[in-house]
């Protein structure tokens, strides 16, 4: 059930929409920083939302972001703000873009020795880190990164020797996001292979500058099934704090964890049907605002609030969008009290990887219109905005 400004704001806005609660995010948000014993920075690309970021700055140490388009993005939203800037494929326009102003960014994520070659060539002073790509057990976890990112140990020492090479660029440890989705217990575990091989191989490294700094990447987990469960942020810290060495710099990069929970996605039943036996809401919108069902496999969280006066049923329903294709599905078979024509869905869980990873113009459907819950800053409504 969506906290009761964000239902007030489900049943006022024209749908689609997205609504944000703002409020919300800022609570989630203390309490990670206030658990987590580490350097902890945002990984933009769950939701680069500029109010989103802003209301995480004062929480985060920084900004991870993976494409030129979000180091310009959320340069212009926080030109203060210390960026990591990672991601495979960088172009030499992206490189470049690390030392624009204000100022150059406070890490590069190397992902290849060529890339490294490439930056080297910029002739420009940086600090990097080097990705590594290890065979690490993560059990239970819903992507590996394993394949293209990172580096292998024969890669890595060829960045050592370039290094050697290059002193403008310091090296000033390594970067590992290898899993995505682990509860805490299963995600220190990854943490204390990547600490344990990364201390092995950078022990008496000629060229690394101070300490090891070392980058546990991102990837806790996010329940779709059991929105209630919440990754345990406070095992989490406890246990980095474990594996911690005197003198080493850790760093976190969570993405969905941080901003799954405040985002909604509200829309409305437009029909109803019963087709061969299943009933069906066809909703205003979709997959093409809200496509993390689709792409995670799940039945998205949902709650219908009921202001219709159409037809209705109290039987399970699928609820799918205006797409012509049987994947636009956001929720299946999924038991009701009621559900009727006129009334307003509230989808949880959207605020992560939700509409900025879906597929907009797919029908040219109209955008949903965002919005955003902040008691601090009422009223809101003068900065909500339709998606472009
Ligand atoms: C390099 C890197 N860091 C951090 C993240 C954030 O991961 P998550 O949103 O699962 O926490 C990702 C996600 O793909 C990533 O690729």
């Amino acid at each position: 059930m969506p906290p009761a400004a964000v239902r007030a704001r489900a049943l006022s806005v024209a749908p689609p929409a997205y609504v944000y609660d703002l409020p919300g995010l800022r609570a989630h948000a203390a309490s990670i920083r206030a658990a987590v014993p580490t350097e902890l920075f945002y990984a933009a690309k769950a939701n680069p939302d500029a109010r989103i970021l802003a209301t995480l700055a004062p929480y985060v140490d920084g900004f991870e972001v993976s494409s030129g388009g979000e180091l310009a993005h959320v340069r212009e939203v926080l030109p203060e703000s210390r960026l990591a800037f990672g991601g495979p494929g960088k172009t030499d326009a992206e490189l470049a873009a690390a030392f624009a102003d204000p100022a150059p960014v406070h890490r590069i994520h190397v992902e290849s020795p060529l890339e490294l070659r490439r930056l080297a060539a910029l002739g420009r002073a940086a600090d990097v880190l080097l990705r590594v790509n290890l065979p690490v057990a993560a059990a239970g976890a819903s992507l590996r990164m394993s394949g293209p990112f990172g580096m292998d140990a024969e890669a890595l020492g060829a960045c050592v020797d370039l290094l050697a090479r290059t002193p403008w660029l310091r090296l000033r440890g390594m970067h590992a996001h290898l899993a995505s989705g682990l509860e805490a217990g299963p995600l220190l575990e990854v943490a204390a292979q990547v600490l344990g091989w990364t201390r092995s191989w950078t022990d008496g490294l000629d060229g690394l500058d101070g300490p090891a700094e070392i980058n546990l990447g991102g990837g806790m987990a996010v329940d779709y099934r059991h929105p209630e469960r919440r990754f345990d942020w406070a095992a989490y810290g406890a246990g980095l704090a474990a594996l911690r060495r005197p003198g080493e710099r850790l760093r976190v990069e969570p993405g969905r964890a941080v901003t799954a929970y405040c985002g909604w996605y509200v829309t409305d039943v437009l029909d109803l049907k019963r087709t061969h036996g299943a009933w069906y809401a066809v909703l205003r919108g979709g997959t093409h605002h809200l496509r993390t069902p689709v792409a995670k496999g799940h039945d998205q969280p949902f709650t219908v609030l009921p202001v219709g006066d159409g037809p209705a049923t109290g039987e399970p329903v699928t609820l799918v969008g205006q797409l012509c294709t049987p994947k636009d599905v956001l929720a299946r078979n999924v038991p009701v009290e009621r559900i009727a024509v006129g009334d307003v869905v509230a989808f949880a869980m959207a605020g992560a990887y939700a509409w900025n990873i879906s597929h907009h113009d797919f029908l040219m459907h109209p955008k949903p219109s965002v919005h955003y819950v902040d008691e601090c800053r009422e009223p809101a409504k003068m900065s909500d905005h339709p998606h472009s």
